[in-house]
């Protein structure tokens, strides 16, 4: 097993984000990349002989088996987060799972038992906690800058942006843009307030555009295995109360008719405002003018490439050295529970407690 500072590295699904996961870990002395595993046996073969890495595997029950790992990337569709992460902790593997966790709540909750059982890590990829500009923002906020953070609202929303494929397969996907983007958006504002408990939330989801597909004169981001099929929304809005009477509004789309794409992320405290998105900026008071600070900062200290590595070395510290999980498992359920409740409330058309 792990030598004494090394560790033994399996990549599950090795689609598009794979190749992040991967290049983080290369850029690691300690880490060995050790196998890939893809149901997709070709691209398996492709990415292991791409980047050097000596095993393959179409299923990775196999893959558990036959070698020796320390811990794997779970890159999959989102339906196969829980029994992937499932499988590789049984085997006594430590998992750092994409987001969103898993498809709902209930196989979330499966997850995090399981990691307690086994007593291994499993670390969600809330990539977006890594960043330098986040993390700064959170530094502050826990030394009292922004006094009580009582409201937030934080969007992302595409005008054409439907990535198709599984993502816009339900039964793969567990749904479209709130589940794919506002899981991110979601979770940095509850990271950034300090993980109040969530209580409710209310919300609703529209199907009026589709995939857009038909759409010429311009390209955006589509899936590995790109296909129109969509039965997932376009787009969602909700509110979100916590027990400190904060609350959270997010709005989050693929397909929606707006001029320009937006991606936005504000927080209102007693003393002071925050933006992270469009830019990191603080709104505040100083003897007795408003005034607006922001830190100098290079903005590829927040790429996306950058913030993968930092995310990457930090879950091989956790295994390496026992360093408490800055993104773990448990997070990645709350956060399910919060978008298991804004679902249930679009379809009932009331307000959800969320336990
Ligand atoms: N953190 C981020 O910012 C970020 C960005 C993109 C994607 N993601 C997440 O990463 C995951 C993968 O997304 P992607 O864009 O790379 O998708 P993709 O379609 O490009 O790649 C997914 C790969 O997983 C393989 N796969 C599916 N089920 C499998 C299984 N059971 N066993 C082994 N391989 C399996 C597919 O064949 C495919 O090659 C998703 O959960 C997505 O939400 C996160």
């Amino acid at each position: 097993m792990m030598s004494e500072n090394r560790v033994k590295i399996g990549i599950i699904g090795v689609g598009s984000i794979s190749h992040v996961h991967i290049q983080a870990y290369k850029q690691l002395p300690n880490v060995e990349l050790v196998a890939a595993c893809d149901i997709n046996a070709e691209r398996a073969e492709k990415v292991a002989k791409q980047y050097g890495i000596p095993h393959v595997y179409a299923d990775y029950n196999e893959m558990f088996k036959e070698v020796e790992l320390d811990g794997v990337s779970v890159c999959t569709w989102n339906n196969g987060h829980a029994p992937a992460t499932i499988a590789a902790l049984k085997a006594g593997v430590n998992v750092l799972c994409e987001k969103p966790l898993a498809l709902n709540a209930q196989e979330a909750q499966a997850m995090v038992d399981t990691a307690e059982n086994t007593g291994k890590l499993l670390m969600v990829g809330f990539v977006r906690r890594f960043g330098e500009n986040a993390q700064f923002l959170k530094s502050i906020i826990e030394q009292g800058e922004l006094g009580k953070i009582y409201y937030a609202k934080t969007g992302c929303i595409r005008r054409c942006g439907n990535p198709g494929g599984w993502f816009s397969d339900k039964k793969r996907s567990g749904g479209g843009p709130l589940i794919d983007l506002g899981v991110h958006i979601i979770d940095l504002v509850w990271f950034l307030m300090g993980k109040p408990k969530a209580v409710s939330a209310v919300g609703s989801t529209f199907n009026y555009i589709g995939s857009r597909s038909h759409i010429k004169g311009i390209s955006w981001y589509k899936s590995a295995d790109y296909s129109e099929y969509n039965d997932v929304e376009d787009s969602a809005v909700a509110m979100v109360k916590f027990d400190n009477g904060a609350t959270v509004f997010v709005e989050t789309s693929w397909t929606q008719n707006i001029k320009n794409d937006q991606l936005y992320l504000e927080l209102y405290g007693s003393k002071a405002g925050a933006t992270l998105e469009p830019e990191l900026q603080i709104m505040g008071e100083k003897d007795g003018y408003l005034v607006d600070w922001a830190p100098k900062m290079d903005a590829s200290k927040s790429s996306v490439q950058v913030m993968f590595n930092r995310e990457i070395a930090h879950f091989v510290d956790c295994i390496l050295n026992g360093t408490p999980c800055l993104s773990p498992g448990a997070d990645g359920l709350e956060i399910m529970k919060i978008l298991d409740a804004i679902y249930k409330s679009a379809e009932t058309g009331k307000e959800v407690a969320i336990r």
